[in-house]
């Protein structure tokens, strides 16, 4: 497929949960009469994936970015929503499109401990997605589980092996070779290596980035290491508390970063890495905890160092250049303020 052809289309996309009460919780509500209250997981989300690039989904834990991977895969539902891959309707439930659009679109999970079922072989792993998918030709199997390890580093005397014998960055091989064995054209990795050691991460980030490009994948790297997407992403996408808060190309990040939460997530980076926070002039102290109740506003106004009156409205995402999506209202009245100087 053409670089830069459209290959997933998602638009408003929401999702509230019940919020997880404990039994004593539960109890209370049903005797005082009150239902349970509700998470916004995600709200009116939309993107759109190009042909063999690389999206980063940036946020911080609980801002929806494994809600988002899972209503993608079929995982689960959204409230509202619809999308298109490759020309399928993404969230056809006739069974036929259904299993057409998974093998289209894989995933690799966060946690390798969990994601292998520790009873089956890893040849009875990897030759699941044939069986499901009802690839009828057997005597390939056997030669496309060894081209598919051999891709991902591993020998063929693991197939008759177990999840347990192995370590984490060999599982994580394991899953990147399963969701890779039908030739899929998307390939979603949720936190893939934020289980791993740090030397293993960059065996697992690299061995990504030359899959990607062997077999011209679109990527979609979840995770909430800005220096990690920031490194493999073409394009970042900053998730804040189920919304999408700024949407621009990796290589602006540093420099053109709009939104405040989106530089609140680099200062912190960077405190991090080099403690250097200054450097951005951001305050990376003043921080809100995702569990505060949302206001009808902006989500971020309780936790922004710069929200004004206008932010009790929630600001809608705009186009500040080319490219470049900011939903905030700060830019949007500093352009507004530079156009009319410029008029003067
Ligand atoms: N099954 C569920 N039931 C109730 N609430 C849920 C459920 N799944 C997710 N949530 C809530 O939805 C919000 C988004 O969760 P999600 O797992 O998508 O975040 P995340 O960005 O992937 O976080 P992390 O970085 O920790 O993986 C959180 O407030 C979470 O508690
Ligand atoms: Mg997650």
């Amino acid at each position: 497929m053409e670089t830069g052809s459209e290959v997933l289309r998602v638009w408003g996309l929401s999702k509230r949960f019940e919020r997880e009460r404990s039994m004593l919780q539960h109890l209370y509500d049903w005797w005082s009469g009150q239902s349970a209250s509700k998470v916004q997981a995600l709200c009116e989300v939309g993107m759109t994936i190009f042909a063999q690039e690389t999206v980063g989904i940036l946020g911080e834990s609980g801002s929806g970015k494994s809600t988002l991977a899972r209503i993608l895969m079929g995982l689960l539902h959204s409230d509202e929503g619809g999308g298109m891959l490759l020309g399928n309707d993404l969230f056809d439930k006739r069974p036929g499109i259904r299993l057409a659009n998974l093998r289209r679109m894989q995933m690799v999970f966060q946690d390798p401990f969990g994601s292998l079922d520790p009873r089956m072989s890893i040849k009875n792993i990897l030759l699941e997605p044939f069986k499901i998918h009802g690839i009828a030709d057997k005597q390939d199997w056997n030669r496309r589980l060894v081209d598919g390890l051999a891709e991902v580093g591993l020998e063929p005397n693991v197939l008759a092996r177990y999840p347990a014998e192995f370590s984490g960055g060999q599982r994580q091989r394991i899953g990147i070779c399963r969701a890779l064995l039908l030739d899929p054209s998307v390939l979603i990795a949720d936190e893939a290596v934020s289980a791993l050691d740090v030397s293993v991460q960059a065996q697992i980030l690299e061995l990504l980035v030359r899959l990607k490009e062997a077999r011209r994948l679109s990527l979609i790297f979840i995770s909430h290491d800005v220096a990690v997407v920031r490194q493999l992403a073409d394009r970042i996408i900053v998730l804040y508390r189920g919304s999408i808060v700024e949407s621009l190309s990796a290589d602006c990040l540093l420099k053109d970063a709009a939104h405040p939460y989106t530089r609140r997530l680099i200062g912190a980076a960077l405190t991090l890495r080099e403690g250097i926070s200054k450097a951005v002039g951001v305050d990376v102290k003043k921080n809100d905890s995702v569990s505060e109740p949302q206001s009808a506003g902006c989500p971020f106004v309780a936790g922004c160092p710069e929200a004004f009156a206008d932010c009790s409205d929630a600001p809608k995402l705009m186009e500040l250049h080319p490219g470049h999506m900011v939903a905030c209202h700060v830019p949007e009245t500093v352009r507004a303020v530079e156009k009319i100087a410029s008029l003067e």
